[in-house]
């Protein structure tokens, strides 16, 4: 029988993380190779409001009102009825996979949540606005993570380049011209909500001493927009350095991470950097294309557990 699917991207962030949630700038790319994908199968002789979830990646198969009230897929579908005013609903069965490694800083529950938005939308008849995807992912996103930014389901939301400011419109990326990216996995796991919650007491801490990394943070996210436009890769290779050191000093940072990063540096890349959440997960170097195969092969040989290329390009409005 076929069904309707639906796909979501995985995310990168570029610069700006971890201070994004105090205020300042970050830039985030979609990144396509990876993504969740939901299929939705209607059951014409099913009992209406029955809808069985199938995500054999976590080896979950159940139907959703058996679900804890406080579950991502059932907050997902709780907010997409509210939202459109629905109460009563055909039987369907929601099958959901994902590409994107978990807990890795990529996006991986941003993307299930956008995916689940938009499936449950489309089954009840509704095709949503990319901003109103957003902003209900979000709800599901805090469940993950608690306090979220906001970054991950607004670049997965939109699938374009953000730079993204909280309580701000979201605003596209524009780049001079189109440049590399090679995300490695550290293999360790990240721990977003950890290290956020770490930040936040370090920060408690000490305020002067934070406030000063997340605006030099702040600065060298609008350092790299300028570089983006002019495609000054040099120059947003070192800013890449800058902002890892940056999270080095908050403290985010793991020596699978730094390992990763000075590897990139050495073989070639113009610069690199952890990405998401940190303590583990991926890092990002900018790279020149034709020096991949080399970088991804001394990234391997330094403990990568995957690498991707993509790409930082512009997105039409
Ligand atoms: O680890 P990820 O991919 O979920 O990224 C988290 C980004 C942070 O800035 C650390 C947190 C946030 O909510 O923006």
């Amino acid at each position: 029988m076929t069904g309707l699917k639906i796909t979501s991207p995985a995310k990168t962030i570029l610069f700006g993380e971890h201070a994004v949630v105090y205020g300042y700038p970050a830039i985030a790319i979609p990144v396509s190779q990876l993504k969740t994908t939901i299929t939705i199968y209607p059951n014409p002789l099913g009992k209406s409001n029955d809808i069985t979830i199938i995500a054999p990646d976590i080896g979950l198969h159940k139907n959703l009102t058996s679900l804890p009230k406080t579950h991502p897929f059932f907050t997902a579908f709780d907010v997409v009825c509210h939202h459109l005013g629905i109460t009563s609903y055909p039987s369907c069965t929601l099958k959901i996979t994902s590409t994107i490694p978990i807990a890795s800083g990529l996006g991986s529950s941003a993307s299930i949540a956008v995916s689940l938005i938009k499936a449950f939308s489309q089954f009840l008849g509704a095709v949503l606005p990319p901003q109103t995807i957003t902003d209900l992912s979000y709800q599901v996103e805090t469940i993950y993570h608690g306090t979220p930014s906001g970054i991950d389901n607004t670049v997965i939301g939109f699938e374009k380049g953000v730079i993204f400011q909280k309580e701000k419109k979201v605003q596209f990326l524009e780049v001079g011209k189109p440049v590399s990216i090679l995300i490695a996995n550290s293999g360790v796991h990240g721990k977003t909500k950890e290290a956020v919650s770490g930040v936040r007491k370090r920060w408690e801490q000490d305020k002067t001493k934070y406030e000063t990394l997340f605006e030099k943070i702040g600065t060298i996210t609008q350092q790299a927009l300028d570089s983006l436009k002019t495609g000054h890769e040099i120059k947003l290779g070192l800013l890449m350095n800058e902002n890892h050191a940056c999270l080095q000093s908050i403290g985010v940072s793991h020596p699978k991470l730094d390992l990763l990063v000075n590897t990139a540096r050495s073989n070639g890349a113009f610069g690199a950097k952890l990405c998401g959440g940190g303590l583990g997960g991926n890092m990002i170097a900018l790279i020149n294309p034709d020096h991949s195969e080399e970088i991804q092969q001394a990234l391997k040989q330094a403990g990568a557990t995957q690498t991707y290329l993509t790409k930082i390009e512009s997105t039409s409005l």
